[in-house]
């Protein structure tokens, strides 16, 4: 395994099909992607884009394992309690949680 994988710590996916692109995803994703340098924690996040998840009309959708999180409605301004709490803290932020996969 090489260097990069083993600093992962999480694999984040944004909804990317058409009525997500149309709710903000990509400023969602550059925000999360400014907040993850600001924290120094870039290394320990992978992510990508994924096609529709189902559950249209509810995002921009960002989903966070190994935690099984799914974070919906979100807004750029939205992003930096996000990193803060969940990425740097380990603390999920329930007002943005759809759903938590196995619960
Ligand atoms: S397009 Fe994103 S959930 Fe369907």
């Amino acid at each position: 395994m090489n260097m990069r994988m083993k600093a992962l710590k999480h694999h984040v996916f944004f909804c990317s099909s058409e009525h997500c692109n149309n709710q903000e995803t990509e400023p969602v994703m550059e925000a999360f992607k400014e907040q993850l340098v600001e924290h120094g924690i870039m290394k320990e996040v992978k992510i990508n884009k994924c096609s529709c998840l189902g559950l249209c009309g509810n995002g921009a959708f960002m989903l966070v394992y190994p935690e099984g999180v799914w974070y919906y409605d979100l807004t750029p301004e939205d992003v930096p309690q996000i990193v803060e709490d969940h990425f740097v803290n380990g603390e999920i932020v329930e007002e943005k949680m759809m759903m938590r996969l196995g619960s």
